[in-house]
């Protein structure tokens, strides 16, 4: 029974990144195909009863508009994350890359899972070594990187220098990650993630968020997703890790509505900036629910599940910008665009902002277009997105 699931689920990747289970069968990124060994997948199961895969009856074909155009897309709830990206984009070499990046997701989720918490650090085993889980997190991004033969230069949050990782230039891909983001609430048991943004080429700096051609999550909760968002293919969109160990496309998020739900990040900025206050006032004036992990990764992540609601991570003279617009704020900017939803620094788009530094750090907020204009207005005095008056009352 193991042998199926290690050609497939554990296979692609060294033993290091698939580590859930041994393994001794290796194939290489190139033999990726949509057919076989997802589907051995379907009568395995690696810890009892496995979640089921949906019968192609019950799958739900969707609609998505770009460009004003409404088409049909070809992505159907219920596909693996192969046979999705075989659909969202012609380029093999990103949908390796992704498909690398999962496989490094599944692994970090399962050391996530079984770390042991004691004083200030989470830690889990790495071959012989016993790491900090974030740390551990970091090694797994880079070997699966490594491994995809796509990536020119890797950079990270806790490694914030550029690493070769051996992949071309021309045709090949750059990736900045947060490995860990929320590290310090594993003990918590709060839900943790990892951010990583997908660039052509060999730069990431000199280029915009709006330069990536992939953004993803991976999301460590309840529930192990892998949330991605591929420019020029419309929506956001999440896959489920099933028991198996396969990626399930469960949902697409293509629109933002407006809905009373606030996730206010550096709350202490509210004491020397008062717009902030202000902003802060009209939320809980208005009835807002509150929902703020204080986890960047499911507290925006909740707007593209809810399809709703606003993020601010604001800054003030003694409460500085910690968010890096690198790791963090640009890839999630991608996922929340993609989404259907608006990203702004307080003047613009995040997609839209120059990373000069690999270590570039900004406010942000993340919402529906309408908290957008109103987290705009309200600390800025006007908003480029305003068609229609918004209003704060103070
Ligand atoms: O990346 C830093 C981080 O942990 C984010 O995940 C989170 O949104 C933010 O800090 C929380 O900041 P604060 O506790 O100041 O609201």
């Amino acid at each position: 029974m193991e042998t199926s699931i290690a050609c497939y689920s554990r296979g692609i990747l060294p033993p290091s990144v698939s580590s859930q289970r041994s393994s001794s069968t290796l194939v290489s990124p190139s033999s990726f195909s949509s057919s076989s060994s997802f589907k051995r997948l379907k009568s395995s199961s690696i810890f009892g009863d496995s979640l089921r895969v949906l019968p192609k009856s019950q799958l739900k074909s969707t609609k998505a508009k770009s460009n004003g155009a409404s088409s049909v897309t070809k992505c159907e709830i219920g596909q693996s994350l192969e046979e999705f990206l075989a659909q969202a984009t012609p380029d093999k070499g990103l949908r390796t890359l992704l498909m690398c990046m999962g496989e490094a997701l599944r692994t970090i989720a399962f050391k996530v899972r079984t770390a042991s918490c004691g004083g200030t650090a989470c830690v889990n085993s790495f071959g012989d070594e016993q790491l900090a889980v974030d740390m551990l997190a970091d090694k797994l991004l880079f070997e699966a990187l490594q491994y995809s033969h796509v990536c020119k230069y890797a950079c990270s949050e806790e490694v914030p220098e550029l690493q070769d990782m051996g992949g071309p230039v021309e045709g090949g891909f750059s990736v900045a990650f947060d490995p860990l983001d929320g590290s310090s609430i594993v003990d918590t048991n709060f839900t943790v993630g990892t951010i990583f943004g997908v660039w052509p080429g060999d730069k990431l700096t000199g280029v915009t968020g709006g330069d990536q051609v992939a953004a993803a999550m991976g999301i460590y909760g309840p529930r192990t997703t892998y949330v991605l968002a591929i420019k020029g293919f419309p929506g956001t969109h999440e896959f489920l890790l099933l028991d198996e160990g396969k990626w399930q496309h469960v949902k697409e998020t293509t629109e933002i509505a407006e809905g009373k739900m606030f996730s206010p990040g550096n709350l202490r900025a509210t004491f020397d900036n008062s717009e902030y206050n202000t902003l802060i006032d009209y939320y809980v004036k208005e009835k807002y629910t509150l929902r703020y992990t204080g986890g960047m990764v499911p507290d925006v992540n909740q707007i593209i599940v809810k399809e709703k609601g606003i993020f601010t991570n604001v800054t003030s003279p003694t409460a500085k910008a910690k968010l890096r617009l690198l790791f963090e704020v640009a890839p999630l900017g991608l996922l929340i665009e993609n989404a259907g939803g608006f990203s702004s620094d307080g003047y613009k788009s995040v997609l839209d902002k120059t990373i000069v530094n690999l270590d570039d750090r900004t406010q942000v907020a993340y919402g529906s277009k309408n908290e957008i204009i109103r987290f705009e207005e309200t600390l800025y005095g006007s908003s480029r997105l305003k068609t229609a008056p918004i209003g704060v009352t103070a």
